[in-house]
């Protein structure tokens, strides 16, 4: 293998409050994670057919796209926000809902997350439904890379890190490297995890979080890999498909 390529490093950033204290400090891609649901959501948009993806932080910035042609996602705390189409499950972004459409979201934690990171060059999203092609994606760009957890309101949350220890566990059998903590406990739990991760997640507070909203049809779903061939890139604040453009 290329020397380059064996130096590259995976860090894990388990809440949007320790983004501002990655070490990584050059030459690096961001993975935005929300599994449970903003970037599972977004990753089914595109598979379905949605042409760019606006991800906005505030609420008040969202409805202003309202009647310009854009179809509006919003939830808070998962709840659909008022003036929206609907809300972030993945089944909203339904085929028949998102072909052909430019959609503007916001979400608790996904679209702040991404806004946060924005500063970076190189901006792209991750879920179990995009693992595999993300991962090879990442593997082919001569870059570091930070796995960017978006966690629950600046907390740690199980759901990402697991799908972070996923991804890094496939990014070492392509020859990454890492000598992160961050990263080692990412991978270990996700190992605990694997065998059943569906009974595992039963311990995530998002999962019960949801399920008191009657919004946890999304689990198997939203756990399952490679049900999506798309890579989600931030382009001037602007989601697009990578594999499609
Ligand atoms: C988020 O951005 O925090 C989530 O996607 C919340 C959700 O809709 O479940």
């Amino acid at each position: 293998m290329n020397k380059d390529l064996e130096k590259r490093t995976i860090e894990t950033c388990f809440s949007p409050a320790l983004f501002p204290f990655i070490q990584t400090s050059e030459n690096f891609i961001v993975v935005i994670v929300d599994v449970l649901r903003a970037t599972t959501a977004i990753c089914t948009a595109f598979e379905n057919g949605a042409i760019e993806i606006v991800p906005i932080a505030k609420i008040k910035d969202t409805l202003k796209y309202k009647n310009s042609g854009y179809m509006i996602a919003g939830e808070r705390d998962g709840i659909v926000i008022e003036g929206a189409d609907f809300g972030n499950s993945p089944f909203n972004f339904s085929k028949e809902n998102v072909k052909d459409k430019k959609i503007v979201i916001t979400t608790t934690n996904g679209t702040q997350a991404i806004e946060q990171a924005s500063i970076s060059d190189t901006v792209v999203l991750g879920a179990f439904a995009n693992i595999s092609v993300l991962a090879n994606w990442l593997y082919k760009q001569n870059k570091n890379v930070v796995i960017f957890c978006s966690g629950w309101k600046n907390k740690f949350n199980l759901e990402d890190t697991i799908m972070a220890g996923a991804l890094s566990e496939l990014l070492i059998t392509k020859g990454f490297s890492t000598c992160f903590d961050s990263t080692y406990a990412a991978i270990d739990l996700w190992n605990i995890a694997k065998p059943n991760v569906l009974a595992y997640i039963e311990k995530a507070s998002h999962r019960h979080r949801l399920k008191k909203i009657g919004l946890d049809d999304v689990l198997e779903y939203c756990f399952t890999q490679n049900t999506t061939n798309v890579i989600p890139f931030l382009r001037k604040h602007t989601l697009i498909n990578i594999l499609k453009n």
